[in-house]
């Protein structure tokens, strides 16, 4: 009794002078981060299941009978109360008249006599739901700290992409992702449908695709990136749409048009919008494996372009979009318009044909033809088209909106054009890149996107006009490597946590420890439901690269010649980064410690400044199997006093391990003993033709 008293007291005091004897969370322990949070004092309010609650909804708003059905299995545990006039623990106030704020705003108020959450709409209700129930989360009595928050979207789209193609996923597994998504006020799912594995939405207008593309050899697609040929199969007897099949020597599935209507409904209740992407027109082998007839014609080198000459092709399109727009209700239908080779084209008869009729002056206009005919399509249905960003070349048609993932280039260039953007850069929001060292990580399509760097990406950064062009930022999930949920998991979470903070949170209100805290905190309560990455064991960049090594290219300059890279200047480029003592980070792309040489003789002529005494010379190159990204066969090192005259330096090639791991980084170079100014280094693409990466050339 005595200690109770006394801790009684000690917290009456610590109240009084502003201090909590039991701590109190400083900011608001959620994810996204809320507008505005103010603690009220040091006491929580119990929410235990069965609490109470009661809507008091304005004449007019809709939402209301979807929302109670939501809340009565949110897992918050409230139960309506019993009658009218009853008081009730948690009052939401629904309506134009109680909030007068950005669509998706709400205020909560705890306190002693229970919560009150205001909302224009039932979506700002909703994502009071979503706070309240990590806040309950957070306690270890389910409690809610006494507080007030006001909080409201930055952004209207907040998106996730699933490719669905590459390794499919079913519609239970949708669900649970819908849910997280939903807890994390995300806006948008975007299901990549078709590629050229595989065609996965069944259509009335065109049943042959899920039929005889939707299925292959399982082989292929457990080990897609060994580039073993695609081999697709009919679909098998007694599969049901909507889940995996992955049984004798067959691997696929799709979705029917009432599993989407599942899927639509789910997310609606809990204000997400599905938007479905049909490619276009590259990325089609499945739809050439159905219909060669939509092939160009005479020789195709390329197997995923259709042709661009035939009307035929046109018209199947418009027909799987209409029925599309028919069964996605959202305002949006992407297109694709990615990587589509225009080789065939420049062969193709008809192709040449339709440049002529139409005046297109190159193969570029041509692609953008097509994509304007896509636009006007879908336009005319009262819709707007999304495409890739390589849907600015040859001129973007007028009502397009621009997903920028090849970096962030495509989307400030249309913003300046006026278009509607959302941004997905790849630099920052693949989620299919591997998110700590690749000796630990399951096989990846490319390294490396820890949480920190997707957490750092603002999207506003570059936008010097325009802004309200950015409708918000979006993560991608492509599936080449990830064939499990649970693979698929891992990879979302929690980098899918950063972008909802990204694209939630106000501007300017980033703090990397505070969300890396809160996102340990979440995968600990997801953990046994969602397959987490786990964070507490995050071994983080190569730690090599943080350390600068001895070496004598202080202030040298280095400049890199390529015999055919386009990106590379006649005049050479500044590489001096990979001489500054610091080996490259697991990072390849968006990373100045590591230059894709690509498949071209490549020179780098480093200048010492002055005559040098010379022990070692080497050089780093990224060994990634998987990627067709590989060491060059034969590096050489030259040295020079004047510039001119050049003499091979006496160091060992580089020998390539025949056991190649998934990733690897190798040394070529060695000791050796020279004087001079100038170092030379050369090197070619081996045999095997691979991509060369070259990270630091270490002198000393
Ligand atoms: C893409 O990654 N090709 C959009
Ligand atoms: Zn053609």
């Amino acid at each position: 009794m005595r200690n109770f008293i006394l801790t009684l007291a000690m917290s009456v005091m610590a109240c009084t002078f502003g201090l909590c004897a039991f701590a109190q969370p400083e900011g608001c322990p959620v994810i996204p981060q809320v507008s505005s949070y103010s603690p009220q004092g040091c006491q929580s309010l119990p929410l235990p299941a069965g609490s109470t609650y009661k809507l008091d909804v304005q004449k007019g708003t809709e939402g209301l009978q979807v929302f109670e059905e939501y809340l009565a299995e949110s897992g918050l545990g409230l139960v309506p109360a019993p009658r009218k006039g009853a008081k009730a623990l948690v009052r939401f106030k629904v309506g134009p008249k109680a909030l007068k704020a950005k669509d998706g705003a709400y205020t909560i108020e705890v306190g002693r006599k229970g919560v009150v959450v205001t909302a224009g709409g039932f979506k700002g209700a909703f994502y009071a739901v979503q706070t309240l129930k990590q806040l309950a989360a957070a306690s270890s009595d389910r409690s809610i700290p006494y507080c007030k928050i006001q909080d409201e979207p930055r952004f209207a789209y907040r998106g996730l992409l699933f490719d669905l193609v590459r390794h499919f996923h079913g519609k239970e597994f949708i669900f649970r992702q819908l849910d997280l998504m939903s807890s994390l006020k995300m806006s948008v799912l975007h299901l990549h449908l078709t590629d050229n594995e595989g065609w996965r939405l069944e259509l009335d207008c065109a049943p042959e695709m899920t039929r005889e593309a939707a299925f292959g050899d399982s082989l292929f697609f457990h080990t897609i990136l060994s580039r073993s040929p695609l081999r697709f199969a009919t679909e098998p007897e007694g599969y049901v749409s909507g889940t995996v099949y992955d049984r004798n020597s067959v691997y696929g599935g799709y979705f029917s048009k009432q599993d989407i209507r599942e899927i639509i409904d789910y997310a609606a209740a809990r204000h997400i919008e599905i938007i479905p992407e049909i490619e276009f027109p590259g990325h089609n082998k499945a739809l050439l494996h159905v219909h060669p007839e939509f092939f160009c014609r005479g020789e195709h080198g390329v197997d995923n372009v259709i042709c661009a000459g035939d009307d035929a092709v046109f018209d199947f399109f418009f027909k799987v979009l209409e029925e599309v727009m028919d069964l996605f209700p959202s305002q949006y239908l992407h297109i694709g318009g990615d990587e589509a080779s225009k080789a065939n084209w420049l062969k193709c008869s008809h192709c040449q044909e339709r440049m002529r009729a139409e005046g297109l002056k190159d193969v570029y206009e041509l692609q953008s033809y097509c994509i304007r005919r896509m636009d006007s399509f879908i336009s005319a249905h009262g819709k707007k088209m999304i495409g890739w960003d390589e849907i600015l070349e040859g001129g973007l048609s007028e009502n397009a909106t621009v997903m920028s993932w090849r970096g962030t280039e495509g989307g400030l260039e249309s913003i300046k054009k006026g278009h509607d953007v959302i941004m997905t850069p790849n630099t920052y929001y693949y989620l299919d890149y591997g998110q700590d060292s690749p000796f630990k990580e399951p096989v990846a399509f490319n390294t490396y996107l820890p949480l920190e760097r997707v957490y750092s990406y603002e999207p506003e950064a570059e936008i010097e006009s325009g802004a309200s062009h950015l409708l918000g930022v979006q993560g991608n999930l492509w599936s080449e490597c990830v064939i499990t949920d649970g693979h698929f998991e891992y990879m979302l979470y929690p980098r899918a946590f950063a972008i909802a903070e990204t694209g939630w949170s106000p501007k300017g209100s980033k703090d990397y420890a505070s969300f890396r805290e809160r996102a340990v905190a979440l995968c600990k309560q997801l953990k046994g439901q969602y397959n987490c990455f786990d964070l507490d064991n995050e071994a983080g960049d190569r730690p090599e690269a943080s350390v600068k090594r001895p070496c004598i290219t202080q202030n040298a300059k280095a400049v890199l010649y390529s015999a055919g890279k386009s990106s590379i200047p006649a005049e050479g480029k500044d590489v001096s980064g990979l001489v500054d003592g610091y080996l490259g980070g697991w990072a390849m792309k968006g990373s100045d410690d590591w230059i894709d040489a690509g498949r071209y003789a490549t020179t780098v002529d480093i200048d010492l400044g002055e005559i040098k005494d010379i022990h070692y010379v080497g050089a780093e190159f990224v060994d990634y199997n998987l990627r067709g990204m590989g060491a060059p066969q034969d590096t050489e090192f030259y040295f020079s006093a004047d510039g001119v005259q050049y003499e091979l330096a006496p160091v060992p090639q580089l020998k390539l391990n025949s056991d190649r791991k998934y990733y690897s980084i190798v040394t070529a170079g060695g000791t050796v003993e020279a004087k001079a100014r100038y170092v030379r280094l050369r090197f070619n693409t081996g045999k095997a033709k691979n991509r060369v990466y070259l990270g630091e050339i270490i002198i000393n």
